[in-house]
């Protein structure tokens, strides 16, 4: 068994030496100083599992100590012992990252007694590092399918891109990955063991938002009827990704953009400035160069974006990705209970590779799911392809598929597209609110922008 290094430091060599005796133990190795500044040269490496250091001593003290050591290996315990005059001292190393104190006069009991704590603290947080990596592997490009070439710069860019703190744009059309990518650049970052807090800007109306951002106090309107701590203070440490910015409203930009520049901001409702060490991730699935040009979205904002700035290319874009993205799939559900799939055939991946895939990964990733659930055999044939794809000249037709007469009535239940059900219930909460955009969007819990674009898309008049 490794022997934990515990280091000793007391300027009083009778104390020194009588604590070095009671640590004699099997497990413990021992290394004693008198000058904390030879001690800091044993724990620099990270090899020592535990300092134990005296409170007053010439020269360099505990409390400088503390703060050194700890600058060194924030994850060594250091317990201070003290007299009892400099207990206020003892109080405050502890708020400064001490894991205890011991009061002198101490018994050999309680010098075993903090160490054990000390050193199975010291453990446990070995150990949780060691589960936090290995679930940073699942996200790890090695999950990460693609051998296209564009997927090859995609790579290569997040590689160069998670070290640094710098924030990131990542543009693509809905589901070709761009989670996937910020979650890669969080997990190979050196934030890797903070967390990563995303937003979806698209999904909350503009007030909804700027609190789920900033945070608001008790009382800042009605409804908050506690303080609540926004999504920027939780990722402090960590990556904050947001999702959707484009959908983001001007005002809202225009604070954001603020919290970029000055890495500070208040909750609503208060006065008080809170500053954050926040890394920025944001993504979009829309062409903010054109939203610029229409006055939706800031160019400043935009800028500060873009520092660096990662483009995922549509799946018809690099078909040479599709097999492989079709096996990854077929892989993860192989193993799962009751499927019967083990393989697919080669003229079904060749169908696959034919399709153009509008709804892009998300899109092969459903249907992939489907064959291997829904599939009887063992492999997934081209016939079994051809069924479960939308066929792709069949896109539009499927309300041609829908039986005719509206079925309403009589209580049968007819099929209609999600988009149309969806049309006329907005248009009903437009009806609703008297033609109120604000109040029709915030009761339908989406921002204004995005409710304009679905009227504008189902050309809903003015
Ligand atoms: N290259 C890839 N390798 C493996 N899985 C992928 C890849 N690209 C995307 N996926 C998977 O496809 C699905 C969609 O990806 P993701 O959610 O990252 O897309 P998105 O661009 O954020 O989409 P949206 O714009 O709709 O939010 C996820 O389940 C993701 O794990
Ligand atoms: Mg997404």
């Amino acid at each position: 068994m490794a022997k934990d290094k515990v280091v000793v430091v007391d300027d009083d060599e009778f104390m020194r030496d009588s604590l070095m005796e009671a640590l004699q133990r099997p497990d413990i190795r021992v290394a004693g100083f008198g000058r904390a500044a030879d001690a800091l040269d044993a724990v620099s490496d990270g090899s020592a599992s535990l300092l134990l250091t005296d409170m007053r001593m010439p020269e360099m003290d505990g409390m400088a100590l503390l703060l050194e050591a700890k600058r060194l290996d924030p994850k060594l315990p250091v317990v201070m012992m003290t007299a009892f005059a400099t207990i206020e001292t003892a109080v405050e190393a502890m708020k400064r990252g001490a894991f205890d104190y011991v009061m002198k006069p101490f018994k050999a009991e309680e010098i075993d007694l903090v160490v054990n704590r000390a050193l199975e603290h010291r453990r446990l947080v070995a150990e949780n590092d060691y589960l936090r990596d290995e679930l940073a592997k699942k996200f790890k490009p090695a999950d990460f399918v693609g051998k296209s070439p564009a997927m090859k710069e995609v790579f290569e860019e997040i590689r160069q891109a998670a070290p640094s703190s710098a924030t990131v744009f990542i543009r693509g059309e809905s589901g070709t990955g761009k989670e996937l990518v910020a979650r890669s650049i969080h997990a190979q970052s050196p934030r890797r063991n903070k967390p990563m807090i995303k937003v979806n800007c698209a999904a909350l109306s503009a007030g909804v938002l700027e609190s789920e951002l900033f945070g608001h106090e008790k009382g800042a309107f009605t409804g908050a009827d506690k303080r609540r701590i926004g999504r920027f203070e939780m990722a402090d440490g960590g990556t904050l990704f947001l999702d959707e910015v484009s959908e983001m409203d001007l005002g809202l930009q225009g604070k954001l953009l603020r919290v970029l520049q000055e890495k500070e901001f208040e909750r609503v409702g208060s006065s008080e400035t809170i500053s954050v060490d926040v890394r920025i991730l944001a993504s979009s699935n829309r062409d903010l160069e054109q939203s610029i040009e229409a006055g939706e979205f800031r160019q400043d904002l935009y800028y500060r974006l873009n520092v660096i700035s990662v483009e995922l290319p549509p799946l018809r874009g690099r078909k040479t990705d599709i097999p492989g993205l079709a096996l990854h799939f077929l892989q993860r559900h192989r193993l799962e209970e009751g499927v019967r799939v083990r393989e697919i055939s080669g003229e079904a991946l060749d169908l696959l590779t034919r399709y153009d895939w509008p709804g892009n990964v998300r899109e092969l990733a459903n249907i992939m799911e489907r064959l291997c659930v829904l599939g009887r055999t063992e492999i997934i044939t081209a016939q079994q392809v051809e069924g479960a794809l939308p066929k792709a000249a069949f896109r539009g037709q499927a309300a041609a598929l829908v039986p005719a007469g509206d079925g309403e009535g009589g209580g049968a239940f007819r099929p209609r597209l999600l988009d149309e059900v969806e049309r006329d219930f907005v248009k009903a909460t437009l009806d609703f609110f008297s033609g109120a955009r604000a109040r029709t969007a915030e009761a339908l819990g989406i921002s204004e922008r995005s409710l304009r674009d679905r009227l504008k898309r189902w050309n809903v008049a003015d």
